[in-house]
């Protein structure tokens, strides 16, 4: 019997093809019909969450500075799209100039239910006080919070959103390498685990599964790991080429019809 294939999740929308963390890419996942996106939100100065992987907007836009300086208001004025095309090499045949940095209300108005949302909590180097709350709040009129995934490296953080009895999925990010996933995310509460593929075996995941937990990992962008993660039966693959992840699968399941 062949095996099921793993989720499509976008890492940041998919940061080979579009700019990272931006609606363009969000759009173009879900046009591309992705299971999942995966994106990184931090707080700007004015208190709202936004979408954007470091706590600097120097690597990804014109600007200079830490998000928590900046308030919304600045930050919408930032190009959050050209960067890319100095950093990826085929990125001359798309313009992307003139993207912004979304908010995360924005991303979730755009998706409405339709992929999966992982929205990983940053909270390091930078600390930002009561962002759970903040999540909790924004989430409170979302009618799909059933789609929403919510992880993050701080594992206080995601204490904190457990004992707040959210009712939202948590992912545990952590590595089998130095902790026991199942412990820990019985602890936590985590139905999910989302390791990084580097450091991870087949065993882990075997374990992990054995125990009911779901298996989404990062950052997965070969054909080789590609083909490993449907040998190891992961639930999820979080990618940053989306298209090219959906090709192999396509082309996989043609080969075994
Ligand atoms: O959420 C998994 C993965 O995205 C964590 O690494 O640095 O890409 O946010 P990073
Ligand atoms: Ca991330």
């Amino acid at each position: 019997m062949s095996k099921a294939q793993p989720a499509n999740i976008s890492h940041r929308g998919g940061r080979h093809w579009a700019p990272e963390n931006t609606l363009v890419a969000f759009k173009m996942s879900l046009d591309l019909g992705v299971e999942g996106l995966e994106l990184d939100v931090q707080r700007c100065a004015s208190g709202e969450l936004i979408v954007i992987h470091d706590e600097l907007v120097n690597r990804t836009t014109n600007g200079v500075g830490l998000v928590q300086d900046i308030t919304y208001d600045e930050l919408k004025r930032l190009d959050a799209g050209s960067f890319w095309h100095d950093e990826y090499e085929d990125a001359g045949k798309v313009n992307f100039k003139g993207e912004r940095v979304p908010l995360l209300k924005d991303v979730l108005d755009l998706v409405e239910g339709r992929a999966i949302v992982n929205v990983e909590l940053k909270n390091t180097p930078i600390e930002y006080p009561g962002i759970e709350d903040d999540l909790l709040d924004l989430l409170s009129d979302y009618g799909h919070r059933d789609k929403i995934i919510v992880s993050s490296f701080d594992h206080k953080l995601m204490y904190k959103l457990k004992e707040k009895n959210a009712g939202l999925a948590i992912a545990l990010l952590a590595d089998a390498l130095f902790v026991s996933v199942v412990d820990l995310a019985k602890q936590i509460g985590a139905e999910y685990w989302h390791p990084c593929f580097g450091s991870l075996r087949k065993e882990a995941v075997e374990e992990a599964k054995a125990a009911g937990l779901k298996v989404n990992a990062w950052t997965i962008n070969t054909a080789r790991e590609w083909s490993m993660a449907v040998d190891w039966e992961l639930d999820g693959v979080i990618t940053d080429a989306p298209h090219v992840f959906k090709s192999f699968l396509e082309r996989r399941k043609s080969r075994a019809t």
